[in-house]
């Protein structure tokens, strides 16, 4: 019988964990489930609580559901953890938008100065967590989908020093479905290879006959005629089609984020717009969670809304519940996961971590071989991932030579006087969250 506790439990996102653990309940033997979170969202989590003890309930599962502010009391003897808080919660998100967008620079949740800063507060809290694991729970599996999430991984494994950590994203899942839907193949019959670090990853595609189709997806998702396909699916990611000869060149499928490196620009001037005339997407996303929580106060909904699927990490369950029930079953199904790089990517150092499809078993990820990347992929990873390597060590540090390194890095901060602005006024509006700094 396993223990799950999930950290952040107050997220809108827990019906749809707690739907995935109930479509799996035949492979995952769950004796309790503890959600904790903390003061500021202690009101959220009594509603989306008791939301997941009606669909337990309705689903005839004798699984014990514990609330609770205390994370050292819910952590006990934990099998798994898993992640899903937001340090400073939507009001965070809302500054990391607007202060860069404010100076002209991109403003979103995991990218540009924003993302930077994203790291900055949460990596501070796992580290926390992982010290309690190691008193509480030391064979416990941390699975983060806590953003951004490729860099908090790395931050768990190189510095928190847990190995059994690893990483989770969505996005994957969006292009497996528009993969399937744009070949008329099902899921079940093709096959898939991710690499790339997380929201920054490229793919190729087979089908049971063991032929490519990466180039036939090419021409069918970005050739210019085809471009309606090229929505992946992503709510919160304003979709601008790829340029068609850039994708054919590079010969493998990007991700929907690389948007924000490929069409720079564009994407800017969209974010800018919608900051101008409109609203970003925290605020958005504020207004989507207040009519998701209105719906889990019903006391007869008992299952996952469909306004839940508004929310861009749909389907995160899929991924999460299926990581956990390959780990206990020790099942080698392969997963798109954010794990140690142990060379799959020849481009990138041994000891960082990469998102990639890996083999799970119940030693965890074992990541699939892809190789090198064609020069016009490896220039770019290996600055990202330089990138996310400051990052972490300013979190860790507080060094402010190296946060304003990690942005002179990023690819979406022109280095100079407008960085250290946008650099001063995010350490300023986030100082409350940043002990280090
Ligand atoms: P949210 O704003 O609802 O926050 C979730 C909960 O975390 C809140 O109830 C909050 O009180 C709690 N929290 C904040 N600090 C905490 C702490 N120190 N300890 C415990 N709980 C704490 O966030 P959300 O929109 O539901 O998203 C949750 C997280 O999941 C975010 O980090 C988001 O970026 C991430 N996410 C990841 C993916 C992915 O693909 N990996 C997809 C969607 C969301
Ligand atoms: C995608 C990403 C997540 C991200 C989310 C944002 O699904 O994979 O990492 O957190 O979108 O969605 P939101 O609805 O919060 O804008
Ligand atoms: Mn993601």
């Amino acid at each position: 019988k396993i223990k799950i506790v999930t950290i952040g439990g107050g997220s809108s996102y827990t019906p749809e964990l707690i739907e995935g653990l109930i479509l799996r309940q035949a492979q995952l033997p769950i004796a309790e489930l503890w959600l904790v979170d903390i003061e500021d969202g202690a009101e959220k989590m009594e509603i989306v609580g008791s939301m997941a003890e009606r669909m337990i309930a309705a689903a005839k599962l004798d699984w014990q559901v514990h609330l609770s502010l205390d994370r050292k009391e819910a952590l006990k003897d934990a099998d798994y953890v898993t992640t899903q808080f937001r340090v400073g919660l939507l009001d965070a998100r809302l500054k990391d938008e607007v202060i860069p967008l404010a100076n002209g620079l991109l403003g979103q949740e995991t990218n540009g100065p924003g993302g930077i800063f994203k790291a900055f507060r949460t990596i501070p809290v796992i580290l926390d967590i992982i010290e309690d694991m190691r008193q509480l729970c030391p064979h416990a599996w941390l699975v983060d989908f806590t953003n951004p999430a490729g860099m908090v991984t790395e931050a768990a494994i190189k510095y928190g020093k847990w190995e059994k950590t690893v990483g989770l994203c969505n996005v994957p899942f969006g292009h497996i479905t528009q993969a399937s839907s744009v070949l008329g193949v099902e899921e079940k019959d093709l096959y898939f290879k991710f690499a790339g670090l997380n929201h920054f990853h490229w793919h190729r595609v087979w089908d049971q006959q063991g032929n490519e189709r990466t180039a036939e997806l090419i021409d069918k998702i970005y050739s210019p005629d085809q471009q309606e396909k090229s929505d992946e699916g992503l709510k919160n990611i304003h979709q601008i089609p790829f340029n068609y000869d850039q994708v054919k060149h590079l010969g493998l499928l990007p991700c929907g984020y690389h948007r924000y490196y490929y069409l720079q620009e564009p994407m800017l001037a969209h974010a800018i717009e919608e900051f101008e005339q409109y609203e970003t997407r925290a605020e958005v996303v504020k207004k989507t969670e207040a009519r998701l929580f209105e719906l889990y106060k019903d006391v007869n909904l008992n299952y996952k809304p469909e306004e839940l699927s508004q929310r861009g990490g749909a389907h995160y369950s899929d991924a999460a519940c299926d990581l956990i029930a390959s780990i206990q079953n020790n099942s080698g199904k392969l997963m798109v996961v954010s794990t140690r790089n142990n060379g799959a990517l020849a481009d990138l150092p041994f000891d960082c971590v990469v998102e990639v499809t890996a083999a799970i078993t119940s030693h965890g990820a074992e990541p699939l071989r892809w190789g090198a990347l064609p020069p016009a992929a490896r220039g770019m990873i290996q600055l990202m991932k330089a990138m996310e390597e400051t990052v972490i060590e300013a979190a860790v540090s507080g060094d402010y030579g190296a946060a304003l390194h990690a942005f002179t890095i990023n690819p979406l901060i022109p280095a100079g006087d407008t960085a250290i602005k946008v650099l001063d006024q995010l350490l300023y509006a986030h100082k409350d969250y940043l002990p280090k700094f």
